[in-house]
């Protein structure tokens, strides 16, 4: 017999690319993340590996959060998780700056590196200041034995198993989803959250795999809708709050494949500069599914409809209204307004996916880019 065997087709299990192969692992990651986070009877949330005393905890009076590139994406949910559920102040800062500057840290602070590879420099670099002064380390990474799962003090694995794309996808909503039990296990040392409230956010974690699995059985609108604005000059993402840390993410997916030019702003900012570039068919993709924020959207794309945008809005399930804003709608599944983000972000992986796809680009392995930036 002869066998042709191509180790990377193999790997690639029936997908055309890795990076789309990633979007559609995302449910089981997910659940790899989540197993044996959960007490099955008081819903707690377990992270046995960490080391950490109630009075550790609670001596922390500030949290920094660093990292690069889409792991501080995740680091922006993070921080809107750790906030909300803890109250502890959280600042996100990209590892390259932090380092440069003297951030005020001390032994009563949390410093949490956030790295996929967990070998990126200036990442690297952040972890061993922060421990030269004292301060507590976390880890949160995807690779068992890398030089930030060894030099943390602590370590959170993402158990997004290996990411092959340069565009992480995975591995930022593993990241996220870390991020949010952390913030749990935090808020549940310091007493700080009902069991209601953990109930509900322990459903509603529990429910995410299988939400975006119902998501994923409809690309077909999001691949006509990439194939609509390929050819434009630029895409804005916008939103408030927890969206407009997912449109930074879509946005940098967006440029990293398809080298469109792509921005996200938070979309109270539009008026005090972005609205300029608004022209007729401009692409302009909305995320509306923040509930305290939701009319303030639908009066910033009347901002952007008003000088000729076209705009794809991005909201849950049940929330109509939006419907007569907008000239295309994608809805996630209903979830905790805290959650949203794991689900936003995949219809955004998916429309830079097929944009960069219909432009022929090398979607693994975008020009100018490496998976892991070991240099500084
Ligand atoms: C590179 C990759 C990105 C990644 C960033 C940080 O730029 O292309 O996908 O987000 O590095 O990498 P890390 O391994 O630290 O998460």
């Amino acid at each position: 017999f002869k066998v042709d065997w191509d180790m990377e087709q193999a790997e690639k299990n029936g997908f055309d690319h890795f990076m789309l192969k990633e979007i559609f692992e995302q449910p089981n990651a997910l659940q790899k993340t989540m197993t044996g986070r959960f007490d099955e009877e008081s819903n707690k949330v377990d992270f046995q590996e960490l080391d950490w005393t109630a009075d550790k905890v609670n001596n922390w009076n500030k949290i920094y959060i660093v990292a690069c590139g889409t792991a501080y994406h995740a680091g922006l949910i993070g921080q809107n998780a750790i906030e909300e559920l803890t109250r502890i102040p959280v600042s996100v800062e990209i590892a390259s700056e932090f380092r440069y500057r003297r951030p005020i840290i001390d032994e009563n602070t949390l410093v949490i590196v956030v790295s996929q590879s967990g070998e990126t420099a200036d990442t690297l670099a952040a972890l061993r200041q922060s421990q030269k002064v004292g301060a507590e380390v976390l880890g949160i990474t995807n690779v068992v034995g890398s030089s930030i799962a060894r030099e943390a003090d602590n370590v959170i694995l993402t158990m997004a198993g290996p990411e092959i794309a340069v565009a992480s996808t995975k591995a930022y909503t593993t990241q996220v989803l870390s991020f949010y039990l952390l913030g749990a296990y935090v808020a549940q040392m310091k007493e700080m959250i009902s069991d209601e409230y953990r109930e509900q956010l322990v459903k509603g974690i529990q429910a995410i795999p299988s939400q975006i699995e119902e998501g994923l059985e409809h690309t077909k609108g999001l691949q006509w809708y990439a194939e609509s604005i390929k050819d434009s000059k630029s895409v804005f993402f916008l939103g408030r709050g927890l969206d407009h840390a997912v449109a930074l993410e879509g946005s940098l997916k967006l440029k990293e494949i398809s080298y469109i030019h792509s921005e996200a702003y938070a979309a109270g900012e539009l008026k005090h500069g972005t609205l300029a570039l608004i022209e007729e068919g401009t692409p302009v993709i909305a995320l509306a599914t923040q509930d305290e924020v939701y009319e303030k959207m639908l009066g910033n794309i009347e901002e952007v409809k008003a000088r000729g945008a076209q705009v794809m809005g991005v909201a849950t399930e049940g929330n109509m209204k939006i419907y007569q804003y907008v000239d295309e709608t994608c809805y996630i599944p209903a979830t905790l307004s805290l959650l949203t983000p794991l689900l936003s972000v995949v219809p955004l992986q998916i429309i830079s996916y097929y944009t960069a796809l219909a432009l022929g680009k090398d979607i693994d392995k975008p020009r100018n880019l490496a998976k892991s930036v070991t240099v500084e």
